[in-house]
């Protein structure tokens, strides 16, 4: 029978970087979860580091850490498990959220919270996250969450998601809040030194574009702060600026051209292959 995976502690990553307010709430909200356990909804653009707060999170107080992409679910009941069939005989097989809820300390990340397939998917969620703390499961019977539990819903805000699937009002009262934003560019080029091996004078010119392409009045661009990472290590493999830009993102030749002008960096124009030349790859 398949055994459901054993939940782990991850690995801390000494270079991921919060502004020291949302480290202090996120210190009040872990002191809380002893009490009682603690819902958490972690909105902001795509790639500004949600699912590395709640990796972090337990990685730094020593919790497990449990995942569930919530943008998967396209009927209730899924998360618990499913009826299976194995020689003729069926059976229920459990998943991994079950044996989540009752381990504790674990933290519980429920990703892209607002986008399950079926509406009705996360029906079974709210008696786990309100005051009863408890749900009855046909096949497992009366589950009772474990102590310290913390929940961390994921959320995607951003003008591609607007209005696609607002978190049901219900659910959302059940959390506190936290606004992610990226970060400021001193910080981003400072963890583009340390993550992607890149020097301060690249990291400090990538950030400068990737600023400009974000605030180019003609036509903006969200680029996240993983994608200024992408860049990043482009360029510490050898690329260019230009080139890594290029290849890393969807862009406007000639938006990309203005910015990389405007900052003095357009000398430094690589080909990016020989001239009119083509190699056997
Ligand atoms: N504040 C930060 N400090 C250090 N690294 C960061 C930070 N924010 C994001 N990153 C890096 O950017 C990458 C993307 O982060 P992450 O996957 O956590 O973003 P996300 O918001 O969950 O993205 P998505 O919206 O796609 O789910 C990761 O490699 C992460 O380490
Ligand atoms: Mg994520």
């Amino acid at each position: 029978m398949e055994k459901v995976k054993q939940l782990k502690i991850p690995e801390a990553d000494p270079h991921f970087y919060l502004p020291e307010n949302i480290i202090l709430n996120l210190d009040r909200l872990e002191k809380l979860s002893k009490k009682h356990p603690v819902n958490v909804l972690i909105v902001g653009k795509q790639g500004c580091g949600k699912s590395s707060l709640v990796r972090q999170f337990s990685a730094r107080y020593k919790r497990p850490l449990a995942t569930f992409q919530m943008g998967l679910l396209s009927e209730p009941g899924q998360l618990f498990g499913e009826q299976r069939l194995r020689a003729g005989e069926t059976y229920f097989q459990e998943f991994l959220f079950p044996k989540a809820i009752t381990t504790d300390g674990c933290v519980i990340h429920l990703e892209e919270i607002n986008r399950p397939e079926h509406p009705k998917a996360l029906n079974e969620l709210y008696s786990v996250l309100s005051e009863d703390r408890s749900i009855w499961v046909d096949e497992l019977g009366q589950v009772n969450t474990a102590n310290g539990l913390v929940f961390f819903g994921t959320l995607n805000e951003g003008p591609e998601f607007s209005g696609v699937d607002q978190l049901d009002a219900a659910l959302r009262d059940r959390f506190y809040t936290i606004h992610l934003e990226y970060l400021p560019n001193i910080v981003e080029q400072k963890i583009l030194t340390l993550k992607a091996s890149v020097t301060e004078e690249q990291a400090a010119q990538i950030v400068s574009v990737v600023s400009g392409l974000r605030s180019n009045p003609q036509d903006p661009m969200t680029i996240s702060t993983r994608h200024s990472l992408m860049v990043a290590e482009l360029v510490s493999a050898g690329a260019t600026i230009r080139e890594a830009f290029i290849y890393s993102l969807q862009i406007n030749r000639e938006v990309l051209e203005s910015v990389l002008l405007s900052l003095h960096l357009s000398q430094e124009e690589v080909e990016i292959s020989h001239e009119n030349g083509y190699s056997a790859f």
